[in-house]
């Protein structure tokens, strides 16, 4: 059967999932290319030109795309991947576009049920690594890390008759711009942050406090100041067994403490927060993280962990000297975007910028967690 020109990003991810994915042409230029470059489950060659290097040249590097393989072209918008797809098409190699290109790809979402009571849902932005997460217990709904295409969220949110109780956010996010304000908005609920990391705030918002304890449908939840990732880092414990930690605890990284520029004050901050905040929780509670580094982390869909496995397979639970955690994380911290610090600010209301700055802004996947985790 001949096979669809365009892969939509529906499919690409099942091929991704499948192992389908063998050779991957990417048309952007070198600095977008390596900011996001397409990872999957299992491992693919990836061969990165230029457009305006290859567009003219094509014959001096057909040698380089394999015969026996399926090529999938990339490219920023989908249209020079279309027409590159169909040039090796022509010339008899196995090729297929990703349709839309990255523009479309970073705005694909999975949806996957994780708990039934409450339910328990991961709104899984797949390019970026970014997770909200939706619960409903009795037609009562909270949200957690809106990502910024609430639409997704509220779409759910309909589908599912419930109605929006709290936004939470767990802290000021750097890596993405958060759409927890705007759902709150929408739906006429309170939008929750720590007022530490929401200080300079241009809105109102209530505030989210050590000890306290709020309800929804049938379900509990205990907000537990957790801080390190930034002053102001709050994590939510549901029924005392599911523990959304936002970036504090990530299935394969904990949270850089570093985003903020006072690297040393805030490890101090994450140290106590590990060894001494969460020292209570049970080694049965489920982590429930707002970010993934990579789909591999999915496992059925789902990115969770338990407590007992962060403590016992995270590097940094294993080291409980002080100095020696500060070198741990000083080694372990990736780049600092500067764009991190607009979103900052566009998170914090103080600029609005316009929708084709917001996915400038959102290029590449997330970095809020170190380099070396568990
Ligand atoms: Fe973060």
């Amino acid at each position: 059967m001949q096979k669809e020109l365009l892969v939509s990003p529906q499919i690409f991810k099942q091929m991704l999932d499948n192992d389908e994915v063998k050779f991957v042409f990417d048309l952007r230029n070198e600095d977008d290319f390596k900011d996001g470059k397409v990872e999957g489950r299992y491992e693919f060659e990836t061969l990165n030109i230029p457009q305006e290097d290859f567009v003219g040249e094509e014959e001096r590097h057909l040698s380089k795309f394999p015969k026996d393989k399926p090529i999938i072209t990339i490219c920023a918008h989908g249209d020079s991947s279309k027409y590159t797809a169909e040039m090796l098409l022509e010339k008899g190699y196995d090729a297929q576009s990703l349709e839309g290109g990255i523009d479309l790809w970073t705005e694909y979402y999975e949806t996957h049920k994780c708990t039934d009571d409450p339910e328990i849902y991961q709104i899984y932005r797949v390019a970026r690594g970014c997770i909200t997460h939706l619960l409903i217990s009795d037609g009562e709904a909270v949200v957690i890390d809106a990502v910024r295409h609430t639409d997704k969220i509220l779409k759910k949110v309909d589908e599912l008759k419930a109605k929006v109780k709290y936004v939470f956010d767990t802290h000021l996010q750097a890596d993405h711009i958060s759409g927890g304000k705007e759902i709150a908005d929408i739906t006429g609920t309170n939008y929750f942050m720590n007022p530490i990391d929401a200080q300079n705030a241009t809105f109102k918002y209530s505030h989210l406090k050590d000890g306290d304890t709020l309800s929804f449908g049938k379900c509990s939840i205990k907000v537990i100041h957790s801080p390190g990732h930034t002053p102001g880092s709050t994590s939510l414990l549901v029924n005392n067994k599911y523990l959304f930690t936002g970036d504090l605890i990530m299935k394969t990284s904990i949270g850089r403490p570093d985003l903020g520029g006072a690297s040393e004050e805030w490890t101090r901050l994450l140290y106590d927060t590990l060894f001494s905040r969460y020292a209570s929780l049970g080694d049965d509670v489920v982590i429930f993280p707002s970010h993934a580094s990579s789909i591999k982390e999915q496992d059925n869909g789902v990115v969770t962990l338990t407590m007992g496995t962060a403590r016992k397979e995270s590097d940094l639970y294993q080291i409980k000297d002080f100095t020696k955690f500060l070198e741990y994380v000083n080694s372990s911290l990736p780049a600092n975007p500067e764009r991190y610090q607009e979103i900052r600010k566009v998170n914090l209301g103080i600029i609005n910028p316009d929708e084709k700055k917001r996915k400038e802004l959102e290029i590449g996947k997330n970095l809020c967690g170190m380099t070396k985790g568990t």
